[in-house]
């Protein structure tokens, strides 16, 4: 079990999006940190860069954390992403040993060139600093027929053959996030920063990007701090005008 992480579950029967449910709460109440917000009937699960998340009822996990990394500056917000991104790897890693487990940047977790899992973090702030994070994650568990919209799209279930256990998979995963969590907090950044840069998907390797209308063909050489993709033609992507790039893998 998680120390904090999930000890207040509030399990809906269904929710439209559960970061919505989240973030709406805090604005009412401060609930406990670690408090998540869970369901397996996500009607209208966001994703990033206004998508929508897809799951099928009751097959995987859709659920929000609520964390206050008020240790945080918000020209650092990108630290959180990293140390989430990598509670995901950790958790996939300890199921899936055959083939390679790597965050897509800026935060999808990919087995081989399928995704598994997104995170969706939508931070307030305070000041400077970070006051609050919703923390959405959907991972794909059981689940075996994705829409044909998302092709590249796989489970824990399709790779290693098995009915997984849910309840058991959430709270294994509340701990890989905690304890990243915990590491940033206690201030280890070169160790997350080490860890998510060598877990890159694509890392030195040739890439297409198309950045704006130019198409260009460059190696992905790591992230800056503020999270921008760093390539080899000394140009930086950011994360948030993503839309205008399209990252073929
Ligand atoms: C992405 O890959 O684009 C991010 C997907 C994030 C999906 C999760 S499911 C639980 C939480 N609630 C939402 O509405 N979205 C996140």
């Amino acid at each position: 079990m998680a120390l904090f992480t999930g000890t207040n579950l509030i399990d809906l029967d269904s929710a439209d999006s559960t970061n919505n449910y989240a973030l709406n709460l805090l604005k009412e109440k401060q609930p406990f940190e670690g408090t998540v917000v869970r369901t397996f009937r996500q009607s209208l699960g966001r994703g990033q860069r206004q998508k929508q998340w897809d799951s099928e009822d009751f097959s995987n996990l859709t659920f929000s954390i609520i964390y206050y990394p008020v240790f945080l500056s918000v020209n650092k917000q990108f630290q959180l992403s990293k140390a989430i991104a990598l509670g995901v790897t950790d958790f996939v890693k300890s199921i899936v040993k055959k083939e390679p487990v790597k965050v897509k940047w800026p935060n999808d977790i990919y087995v081989g060139d399928k995704k598994i899992a997104g995170i969706l973090i939508e931070n307030s702030v305070s000041g400077t600093k970070i006051s609050s994070a919703v923390i959405g994650i959907g991972l794909n568990i059981n689940q075996t027929i994705f829409s044909p919209e998302i092709p590249n799209a796989v489970s824990l279930k399709m790779i290693t053959g098995k009915d997984m256990d849910l309840e058991s998979c959430f709270q294994q995963l509340c701990v890989s996030l905690e304890v990243r969590y915990m590491q940033l907090k206690a201030g280890n950044e070169k160790l997350i920063d080490e860890l998510y840069h060598n877990t890159l998907f694509g890392l030195n390797e040739e890439r297409e990007f198309m950045i704006g209308n130019k198409h260009i063909f460059a190696k992905i050489i790591g992230v800056d701090d503020l999270g921008r993709l760093k390539l080899n033609e000394g140009l930086f992507v950011n994360a948030y005008d993503l839309h205008h790039v399209v990252f073929r893998i």
